[in-house]
């Protein structure tokens, strides 16, 4: 048995994913058919990296320097002149357009006394520290010393500012300390093609909220990593999501993703028919909701398909998202396959960054450790499309959910279905936490297949506090 039939046998009985990529009303692409699994240790996982104030030391000091991050979307900072502050862990950066339409990021501590430079983001022709005053070009260059005649010695020096490299991805502003590690595209590998259709350079932060949980960020990305929790933390989606017919994918030390196919029913409901999939979905919708349920009325639509077809309803969802996109940002979807119209794919980039593929309004997590082991920040945006022929709108402004409450005190950004999906989470996280730390056996099992993802991640975090990596 090869490592592929062996997962293939291990996984939820069934339709697969790959026969309903088959079922596709336009062929679907060959990079979705593709499974990319591996041999994986099955022993139990260690709870002190999630709980452990050494542990958050050591990462400060050997993981969050040596990755690329995620610092910033290119429409946070627009002009010439923008400033945008990004910071983990600890450290801080200032991120600044250039004249030339360039992007530097440059450690955010003034070289006097070490001041934060910049506290807040903001369109500015310098960076004066608000200390005594000392002054810096946006490009890093030294403008002025107050009382001059005080720092004769400093004339000869370079007292530039500190940088880091930067390298633009799709409209992400990646960032890392490591002057050595490869370049943001090898260094995740050539996996990174598969976000090639979906035209992420070409949208933009259409909403954008944050929120502290009381969690550790590991065990906080990990909430996220598999989809099978569903059946007991989100119910009302079983109706339409195929939450235990989602496919995880594993590559290289940097990449991972799960495809959660939408517009089925979930393997744990039996007996019900395409329509009950379709009066779900609008329901979990709401009425004035994604205008791409209005066709789910359309019985003109339902009667041009086979009332047979296993996915129907994937077809007229799909079908209604296309209209919906394009006529929303005048893109036409009608080649697109109905995969990429509906289904959730969830991708990570090592080690705190989530930017969905598919042309769904992408999601995009990223998560930032807290002060302590037992808290984080988890940041949710979506990523929409701009509008053909217009030019790129200015990120929309981060929303903070204050600490007491859910998510859904940001419903009017989020939407109520959205909002109330991440609290359900939400419900679980502090329990984690605490349940770590009251733990007998210091472990945890992992299920072989649909916890994968939070294994594969286990083991590239591992390698860096092994030394393994960065790569020398
Ligand atoms: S600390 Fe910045 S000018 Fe003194
Ligand atoms: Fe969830």
């Amino acid at each position: 048995m090869n490592e592929l039939s062996k997962f293939k046998g291990a996984q939820c009985p069934g339709t697969s994913y790959n026969e309903m990529l088959e079922g596709d009303s336009r062929p679907a692409p060959d990079y979705l058919f593709e499974e990319s699994h591996r041999d994986m240790p099955t022993d139990p996982l260690p709870i002190e990296p999630y709980v452990s104030e050494e542990y958050a030391a050591e990462e400060r000091e050997k993981l969050w320097p040596n990755v690329w991050l995620f610092a910033a979307r290119n429409e946070e900072l627009p002009n010439p002149g923008d400033q945008v502050v990004f910071e983990i862990a600890d450290k801080s950066f200032v991120l600044v357009r250039q004249q030339d339409g360039g992007v530097r990021a440059f450690y955010n501590v003034c070289l006097h006394r070490a001041r934060r430079l910049v506290d807040k983001a903001g369109n500015r022709t310098q960076m004066r520290c608000g200390f005594h005053g000392f002054t810096w070009n946006n490009d890093g260059s030294l403008k002025e010393i107050p009382c001059e005649w005080d720092f004769e010695h400093l004339k000869a020096k370079d007292m530039s500012l500190p940088e880091v490299r930067v390298n633009i991805w799709q409209g992400f502003i990646m960032i890392t300390e490591n002057d050595d590690i490869a370049e943001f595209e090898d260094w995740v590998g050539p996996v990174l093609e598969q976000y090639e259709n979906y035209h992420l350079d070409d949208c933009f932060t259409a909403m954008w909220v944050q929120r502290e949980i009381p969690a550790n960020w590991k065990a906080t990305s990990e909430a996220f990593m598999e989809a099978w929790h569903s059946v007991t933390t989100h119910p009302q989606l079983l109706p339409f999501l195929g939450d235990a017919n989602t496919r995880y994918d594993l590559y290289g030390d940097n990449f991972n993703r799960a495809i959660t196919p939408s517009g089925v029913l979930s393997p744990h409901i039996e007996g019900k028919d395409q329509t009950y999939i379709l009066d779900k979905m609008a329901e979990f919708s709401g009425k004035g909701g994604d205008s791409r349920m209005r066709n789910l009325g359309n019985e003109d639509a339902i009667a041009k398909l086979d009332p047979n077809d296993p996915f129907l309803a994937r077809k007229v969802l799909a079908d209604a998202n296309r209209q919906a996109f394009s006529e929303r940002d005048g893109y036409d979807y009608s080649e697109i396959s109905d995969s990429e119209m509906l289904d959730n794919f969830t991708y990570n980039i090592f080690p705190n960054f989530a930017p969905w593929g598919g042309h769904v309004p992408q999601l995009c997590y990223r998560w930032l450790p807290g002060k302590t082991a037992d808290t984080c920040t988890m940041e949710i945006r979506v990523l929409m499309r701009t509008p053909k022929g217009e030019k790129t709108p200015q990120a929309a402004e981060k929303v903070i959910v204050p600490n007491d409450q859910p998510w859904s005190w940001a419903k009017d950004v989020m939407g109520e279905a959205l909002a109330n999906v991440f609290d359900q989470d939400m419900a679980n996280l502090p329990h984690v936490q605490t349940g770590m730390k009251a733990s007998a056996n210091g472990v945890m099992e992992l299920g072989a297949y649909q916890d994968s993802r939070v294994r594969h991640f286990n083991e590239t975090l591992n390698k860096y506090m092994t030394g393994e990596l960065p790569a020398k």
